[in-house]
């Protein structure tokens, strides 16, 4: 063989070979499923833990060996005061924190927090699917972060370490966990009480030891944190609501494929509405438990009673009205029937 048909085909074979070496690896990334991790803070059984792990099937399912979703349960990847950092800086590319905790992004979520805006779950609902609940979702868009959906939990219930708790007067100079919102804190400063942020991984161990004396949250949230189990009574007061707001990065959702972003906007639409199913269910069933457990007595209250925590709380409204908007507080009223 001639030596320049020799030198030819060397050539050759390199260049293939450079070739393969180059599109090899092109080929395992376009074939890699995208790795999505979602963390949050509450037990698997609970309507926000069942929510994500629907999340994780639907998405793998609608996008087979196209994306990969990991779920985080009970700040077993970021807890509270972390989880919205992490989000920013790419972490982690979902969470769904309650609404109470977005008060350094936005003044507007600040609405969920008044006490006895909504007079129950059902309300609550209709305001997140009404115009202006929904423009929440992107409220936050110029801070990286967007809103995909609402999740349900529930309504809340207080609770202390006490005997009684029928009446606003019950409360006072009692210290409580409240999430990380001043509206929170301005509804327990108005009752004369002591309210202190705190991560929920903390709050079981805080009541134990008696750092505080009582809480506020859903009956799911409660029976799976076992909070009932070093609480005296929880005093069905409905007072405000514990729900969620499932939030990606806006630039990493932004940058997806539109094949993905559509197969996940699909995924979370059916994880929605598995969610929002069960949170009633959940929350009713975890209500008997607790009731069946004995431990801490459940408190029915009367209407007066209700009456007088609400007079007690209500006036954190006037304080937040500027923040938030009277226009959005009327829709929201508009949600009651
Ligand atoms: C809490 O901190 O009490 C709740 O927001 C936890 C949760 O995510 O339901």
């Amino acid at each position: 063989m001639p030596k320049h048909t020799i030198l030819r085909r060397h050539v050759l074979a390199t260049a293939a070979a450079v070739a393969a070496a180059v599109a090899l690896p092109g080929v395992v990334c376009a074939q890699a499923p995208i790795v999505i991790k979602f963390s949050h803070v509450v037990a698997a059984n609970t309507p926000k833990g069942q929510g994500a792990l629907r999340f994780k099937e639907a998405a793998e399912r609608i996008l087979p060996g196209k994306v990969q979703v990991q779920v985080f349960p009970s700040s077993s990847l970021f807890g509270d005061a972390k989880e919205l950092e992490a989000l920013l800086l790419g972490d982690v590319q979902f969470i769904a924190p309650s609404l109470s905790k977005f008060d350094r992004y936005t003044k507007k979520i600040q609405i969920f927090d008044l006490p006895f805006l909504f007079d129950d779950i059902d309300a609550v609902d209709r305001f997140q699917s009404s115009a202006a609940g929904q423009s929440l979702l992107t409220s936050m868009k110029n801070r990286g972060l967007l809103g995909l959906g609402y999740w349900h939990n529930g309504m809340k219930q207080l609770s202390t370490n006490k005997d009684k708790l029928t009446r606003p007067e019950d409360v006072k100079g009692l210290k409580f966990r409240i999430q990380a919102s001043d509206v929170l804190e301005a509804q327990f400063r108005g009752l004369n009480a002591n309210p202190q942020k705190m991560a929920f991984a903390e709050v079981y161990q805080a009541l134990q030891t008696g750092v505080v004396d009582g809480q506020e949250n859903t009956w799911s949230n409660t029976y799976s944190q076992k909070f009932h189990e070093v609480q005296k009574t929880i005093a069905e007061t409905n007072h405000g609501v514990i729900d969620y707001m499932v939030v990606t990065n806006a630039k990493w959702w932004d940058g997806l494929p539109a094949d993905i972003r559509k197969g996940l906007t699909e995924a979370m639409k059916e994880a929605t509405q598995h969610s929002n199913k069960l949170a009633d269910e959940l929350n009713e069933a975890d209500r008997k438990k607790i009731e069946a457990a004995g431990k801490a007595k459940i408190q029915k209250l009367a209407k007066e009673d209700v009456a007088a925590w609400r007079k007690s709380m209500e006036p954190v409204w006037k304080k937040f009205e500027g923040d938030i908007g009277r226009d959005l507080i009327d829709a929201a009223l508009k949600s009651n029937k």
